[in-house]
This record gives C-alpha cells, structure tokens and sequence, in this order.
C-alpha cells in the first residue's frame, strides 16, 4: 500500500523579510526585552540548571529544572494519550501561535544556540511547517500510546517541534526530551503547544542530559521512540530498547552523515563555489545535511580551489545577531575544543590547505579547508565549519561514487554538472536519503522535500513526508516505505 498522500490547508510559512526595515526593528525590539527564560516544573525534582549564550559564556540565558531518574518513570505513568479532541485544529493554532511569538523565539535560539537571524527564521519557519503538514496528516488508527521523543541542539525548536508534532497527531502521548544545550527554546514551544490546547498528560517535557534520555528508554510499555542525533546515541538506545521494550518496538532514528558533493568539469564555478560555501560553513556547519568531502575534477581544481579561498575570506566570524555576520559560534567549549584538536593535527600533517582566523573571545571555530585523499580518510562527523577537499580524474567518477557509497552514512549528497546524462546516472547510483543537483545540499523544505537518511544515516521514514505519520500509528496499522 502507497502513502497516504496529504497537504497543510495552508502553505508552508511565508517567513520575515528581512530587508523591510519595519520587521526587523520589531524583531531588534523583541531580542532586546528578551532577558531570561525561567522554566521550573515543581513535578521534576532534579537540580535547576543555568543555560548560557555559546557567543558569551558571561551571557546568562535562563534556567531550567532537570528531571531524574524517578521523573522519568513518573512521567510514563502520568503520560495519556489523547484520543479526543480536534487534534489537528490545536496544532494548526500552535503553529499559529508560534509565528505570533516568533521573535522571542528568534532571541531564546540566539541567545541559547547561537543562531543567527536568517538560521532562526529559517527554524521557526521549519517547526510551523511540521506543525501544519503533520495536522493535515492527523488520523484515528485506534490503540495509541506512549512515544518518547529525543531531539540535539542543533534544530532545536524545528526537530524537536517535529517529532512531537507527528507524535502527538496520531493520538499517542509524547515525553520529550530536549538536548542538554538548549532546554530553553524547548520550554517555551511546550509552553506555547500547552497553550494552544494539547493536554498537559499527552505533552511532558523532560529536561536532562543523556542519562535523562536513557532512563526514558527502558521503559517495556513505550510505544515507540523518535530520536535525532549522533549515530552513536542511536545504537545506544537500539541496544537499551531490545534490552527492555516489546519487540518490534519502533526506533526512528535519524543520525549524523559524511556527505559529499561532486564537482566536474563542466560545473559553472562561480555557482559551484556559492553552493559549496553555503553547504559547509551556513550554520557554522552544524547540520547533519552539511557538506564535509568535496571531490573537485582534477583539471579545474586549482581555478575553483583558488575561487573557494578567495569566497571564504570574505566570509565574517562574529555576534550571529549582526545581518553581516556569516559565520556564528558553534555550540559550546566542548564542540569547540574538539574541533580545534582535529583541525590542530591537520595543521601539524600539512593538510590544511586554507583557514580564517579565529575571534579571541566565544567559542568559534574559523572555517577550515582539509586535503584528503579521499572519503575513506574521514575517520568520524567534524560537526563544524570544517571542508575536506579530494581531487578525482575524468574517469574515475564510477570510483568516487562507489566509495562514497562505501563509508556507510547516506543522508546528503550534491552534484554540480551541466551533463544531463551523468546527472541520471550519478543520482541512479548514490545511496543517499536526499540528492541535490547543482543548488547546495541543506534546508530541506516540509512538505515538498521529506528529509532522513540511509545506512548510518537514519531508519527512515523521512521526516516531513507521507510515509513519517504511519510508524507513528499502532503497530497493527502500520505501513512501511520511506
Ligand atoms: P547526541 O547524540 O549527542 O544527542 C542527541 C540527544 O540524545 C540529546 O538530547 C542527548 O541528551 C540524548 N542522549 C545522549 N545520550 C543518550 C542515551 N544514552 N540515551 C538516550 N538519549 C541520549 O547528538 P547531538 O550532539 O545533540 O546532535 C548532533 C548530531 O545529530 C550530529 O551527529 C548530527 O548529524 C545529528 N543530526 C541528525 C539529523 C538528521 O535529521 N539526520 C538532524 C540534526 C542532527
Ligand atoms: N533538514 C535540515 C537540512 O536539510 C537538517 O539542512
């Protein structure tokens, strides 16, 4: 059986101009009475935990009750599904409500993820989007439960809303558990989906670290569990989920990728360049869909590496708030440091074929050019604003593919060609969740773009798509496809 095919009464969100003066001071007016958010559940018992500004760590952001252990197997016993109730309407009027309060929500994902204006538009616009779409999805498929949703810092308002959104559309009660780094923006779209009508029993949030997450894994009832994050995570909570849950208990994960782009000779450079920077450095390349091998054609290496060096000196490292900022900070000291590490060894190889220079205050991380030989050399995900660059001849393309489709990951891939005949055969050959064909290889769109990965990448179904809602139903009434 096919999917079942709907759309969102309404388009997806129109989105904020942001070259209308007008709108931005409003959204410049919103960020500056924007001072902290406090969320404290007197249920949860864990210890209340400060959130700060990646920018500033000075920069206090808000403070958020942790749950335990115990809240955890409390909060399975409290969660009720619910089955009454015009689902749809209350998540097309959360939609609504989170583009009425979308500029305190451009400044909690400033301040705590350190987005910038066009990333956080771009997130808000994503989180109404899965709103919307997953409304006009709503059905009754009887027996509902419990899912667990366990989202990562980077989408955290759009992944996180969408998980939820899907859950809570098929009837099932949801415990959602944000990402350590950025429990605030999640508090208030709770907050905002509560007061929009879904009931306090079918939508709990359970603020915490990992072991939060793990705790709510092994419980045998859960219904199912929709997790994005590190691949590693994922088989953590496969091995938890068999340990503990019925079989046959869904896991839709969505993970991490190495995602390639191949650039031919034909490829018009000055495209090719624009679509490259935007793939790896955009969101200081903290997306699971961001570029991280590039295979440039050997003959027209040195003329579009020169052209890329050049782009990226251009590119500004700074407060993401500035519109002229490009390249924002990545998410804490952690990420930071990590990546500073790998890139340090490149250095000390005399593999680093280019890089800007890091501000002194604020975790950043300069966007850096890495020469590999090939994918293979890539040893795990650099979640940051960090390129590796391999060279190909005109007859090895069959290669190139076949190596890419060797590492294991398959979420994103980008092409850049002006023969069509290639274009057919490349994407007939390449295991990936989402192919993009000379345009850059991020920012999926709901509805039209249905996004997950393959192998180490992802379950599947894709998110934003038909086929998504049906793992969300009971087990009798499932249906696979991707
Ligand atoms: P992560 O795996 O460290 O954490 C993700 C979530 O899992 C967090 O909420 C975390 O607290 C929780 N968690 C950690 N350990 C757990 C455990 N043992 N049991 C249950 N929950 C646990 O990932 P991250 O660093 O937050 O996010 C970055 C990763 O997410 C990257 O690999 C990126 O590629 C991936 N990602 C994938 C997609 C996609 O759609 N495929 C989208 C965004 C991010
Ligand atoms: N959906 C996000 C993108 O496509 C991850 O970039």
């Amino acid at each position: 059986e096919g999917p079942e095919m709907f759309a969102p009464e309404r388009a997806n969100s129109k989105g904020w101009d942001q070259t209308h003066r007008p709108t931005l001071a409003a959204i410049d007016a919103a960020r500056g009475a924007f001072r902290k958010h406090e969320w404290h559940n007197t249920a949860l018992n864990g210890e209340s935990h400060e959130v700060r500004n990646p920018a500033d760590p000075a920069d206090l952001v808000g403070t958020v009750t942790y749950a335990t252990e115990a809240d955890a197997k409390a909060a399975h016993a409290a969660a009720t599904p619910w089955s009454t109730g015009d689902r749809a309407a209350i998540l097309n009027a959360a939609a609504d409500a989170y583009e009425a309060h979308a500029e305190e929500l451009f400044a909690i994902l400033h301040r705590e993820a350190g987005k910038s204006l066009p990333d956080a538009i771009g997130e808000v616009r994503e989180a109404v989007d899965f709103l919307r779409y997953y409304a006009a999805g709503s059905r009754d498929e009887g027996n509902t439960g419990t899912w667990v949703c366990i989202s990562p810092w980077n989408f955290p308002l759009a992944i996180f809303t969408g998980q939820i959104a899907a859950a809570l559309s098929m009837g099932n009660a949801v415990i959602a558990k944000p990402a350590e780094q950025t429990p605030l923006i999640a508090s208030r779209a709770v907050e905002l989906l509560h007061a929009a009508g879904v009931p306090t029993a079918a939508l709990q949030l359970l603020p915490g670290d990992g072991s939060t997450g793990a705790a709510l894994v092994t419980e045998p009832s859960l219904a199912g569990v929709a997790f994005t994050g590190s691949t590693e995570t994922a088989r953590r909570i496969r091995a938890s989920m068999a340990d503990h849950c019925a079989p046959g208990t869904p896991l839709i994960a969505e993970t991490g990728g190495l995602n390639a782009m191949i650039v031919d000779s034909t490829a018009l450079p000055e495209h090719a360049v624009r679509d490259i920077l935007a793939s790896s450095f955009q969101s200081a390349g903290q997306r699971c869909s961001a570029l991280r091998c590039l295979y440039v054609q050997e003959d027209i290496a040195p003329k579009l590496l020169t052209m890329l060096k050049g782009a990226m000196d251009t590119l500004q490292l700074g407060d993401p708030w500035e519109l002229s900022t490009d390249v924002g900070p990545v998410i804490d000291e952690e990420a930071r440091a990590s990546i500073a590490d790998y890139v340090a060894t490149a250095r000390t190889e005399g593999r680093v074929l280019h890089e800007l220079t890091t501000p002194d205050a604020g975790t950043f991380v300069a966007p850096t050019l890495i020469e590999v030989s090939d994918i293979d050399d890539l040893t795990h995900e650099v979640f940051g604003p960090v390129l590796h660059v391999a060279t190909f001849k005109a007859t090895e393309v069959d290669h190139v593919i076949e190596r890419i489709n060797a590492q294991g990951y398959g979420l994103t891939f980008g092409l850049h060609t002006r023969i069509d005949d290639r274009v057919q055969e490349v994407m007939d050959d390449i295991h990936v969740g989402n192919a993009y064909v000379n345009r850059n290889q991020i920012g999926a769109i709901v509805g039209s773009q249905p996004f997950g990965g393959e192998g180490l990448s992802g379950t599947g179904p894709k998110a934003g798509g038909p086929n998504y809602l049906t793992r969300f139903a009971p087990k009798g009434a499932e249906r696979t496809g991707t």
